[in-house]
């Protein structure tokens, strides 16, 4: 019980301090961030039992009591106080815009920047605060410096914003991409080391790794790639729209120069939140799609020139890092493993049931892909919402079909469970 209270009074700070917002406290407070982040570090594991930890979690979240929204791979919902960081940000915006916007908030962003680069374990002269991964990554897709000839690689099952930036420079420049097609699910990491690298030749100059395949949830392995690619001398570009945040590890362990990503998928930040590193001896080599003043120089802070952009958006990322830090990174993790392994392996044994994700422990997350034999995906996707309510997305994507469930740390057993009774309903038929 004391570990409760203790943890509900560490959670209920943030909700407090959201309400605080003085613009002079606000610069003090983000320069202080170290301490607070001590205040409200996770509690150890064994001092809550699991129900009352995440019943405390999904209270916090304002999830539909008339849908279950099982699509959290699309966007993650807000907890509450980053709601209401967002709307006291914009509040106070539309009191004097130009004052607020620009000499108040856009002066925290550099005290973010840190806050953000100690969640990714990098240096904040890394981390660049953007609105999205297609943002991120087309700064690097377009800002690399390559020639008629030289070879990318992709895969058929990138994600299609991050294909079609690449199709624009092989049209517009002369570059050439070369496909990979990975055979996902895959079980074998070596299998998916291989594919890629049996496309590297002495003409490939980068290639592009999605860290967490968003049609079905495939985890490739992204440090073994990168360390293949490097020793060639190959630029590593990853997509982490669906990683950061999700699964527990820090950005310069993936092995790559460039690594996009969303806050507003895991990280639960506002919508049109996203972060671009770039290791620091890469920066200067990178030319903003919106130059500064100085495009070719090496500080990261030149990717910002984004113009006007949503400051109240931007500056309540701190809150959704607070909460990440509250629930800890690795618990979480293991939360949303332990979600999906409840729903999955237990579908796994119905009749029909086909996967389309790997069920092994190491290639476990949140998203996960199933179809039904003789079903088309969209009508299962169709069923499951008209006589269950339940959202989810169907997929039809190269040599991926299914219906992909996506839950989030808000996630109720019972709402699993009505899944589950729709699947078994289905396969009956
Ligand atoms: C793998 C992957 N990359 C990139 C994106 C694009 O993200 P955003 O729309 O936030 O730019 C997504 C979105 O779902 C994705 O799944």
């Amino acid at each position: 019980m004391t570990g409760r209270r203790e943890f509900v009074k560490s959670f209920g700070l943030l909700a407090v301090s959201s309400q605080l917002f003085n613009p002079k406290e606000l610069i003090a407070a983000s320069a202080n961030d170290e301490q607070s982040n001590k205040t409200i570090t996770a509690l150890p594991k064994e001092n809550l039992s699991d129900k009352d930890f995440w019943a405390f979690i999904q209270q916090s979240y304002t999830a539909s009591p008339n849908i279950i929204n099982l699509n959290n791979g699309g966007c993650s919902p807000q907890p509450k106080i980053v709601q209401e960081a967002f709307e006291n940000y914009n509040r106070m915006c539309n009191e004097a815009p130009s004052y607020y916007m620009w000499r108040i908030l856009d002066q925290g962003r550099d005290s973010l920047r840190m806050k953000l680069a100690d969640l990714a374990g990098c240096s904040p002269d890394e981390v660049s605060i953007c609105r999205n991964t297609t943002e991120a990554l087309d700064n690097i897709i377009f800002g690399l410096k390559l020639n008629k000839g030289d070879e990318v690689v992709l895969t058929k099952q990138d994600y299609p914003n991050v294909i079609n930036a690449w199709k624009f420079r092989e049209k517009r420049d002369g570059i050439i991409i070369k496909w990979v097609n990975l055979d996902v699910p895959t079980d074998s990491e070596d299998v998916l080391v291989s594919r890629y690298e049996e496309a590297f030749n002495s003409r490939t100059k980068a290639v592009n790794i999605t860290h967490i395949i968003n049609w079905n949830g495939q985890i490739v392995p992204a440090a073994k790639i990168a360390e293949k690619a490097h020793a060639r001398g190959i630029e590593v570009i990853i997509d982490a729209a669906h990683s950061f945040a999700h699964l527990d590890y820090k950005i310069p362990n993936l092995g790559g120069d460039y690594v996009g990503t969303s806050l507003h998928k895991w990280l639960s930040a506002p919508f049109g939140t996203g972060l671009l590193y770039i290791k620091k001896d890469k920066i200067r080599n990178i030319t903003p799609l919106m130059p500064n003043a100085e495009p070719e120089s090496g500080d990261i802070r030149k990717f910002e020139s984004l113009g006007t952009r949503s400051f109240p958006a931007e500056m309540a990322i701190g809150t959704a890092i607070d909460f990440q830090l509250g629930i800890g990174s690795a618990r979480k993790y293991e939360r949303l493993k332990f979600l999906r392994n409840y729903w999955y392996e237990q579908a796994a044994k119905l009749p029909r049931v086909q996967l389309n994700t790997s069920l092994k422990p190491e290639f476990a997350n949140a998203l996960s892909n199933f179809g039904i034999e003789g079903m088309k995906s969209a009508d299962i996707a169709n069923i499951l919402f008209d006589k269950y309510r339940i959202h989810s997305v169907s997929i039809d994507w190269e040599n991926i079909h299914g219906v992909r469930i996506t839950p989030h740390v808000y996630t109720k057993l019972n709402d699993l469970d009505r899944l589950l009774t729709a699947i078994n309903d289905m396969v009956k038929k």
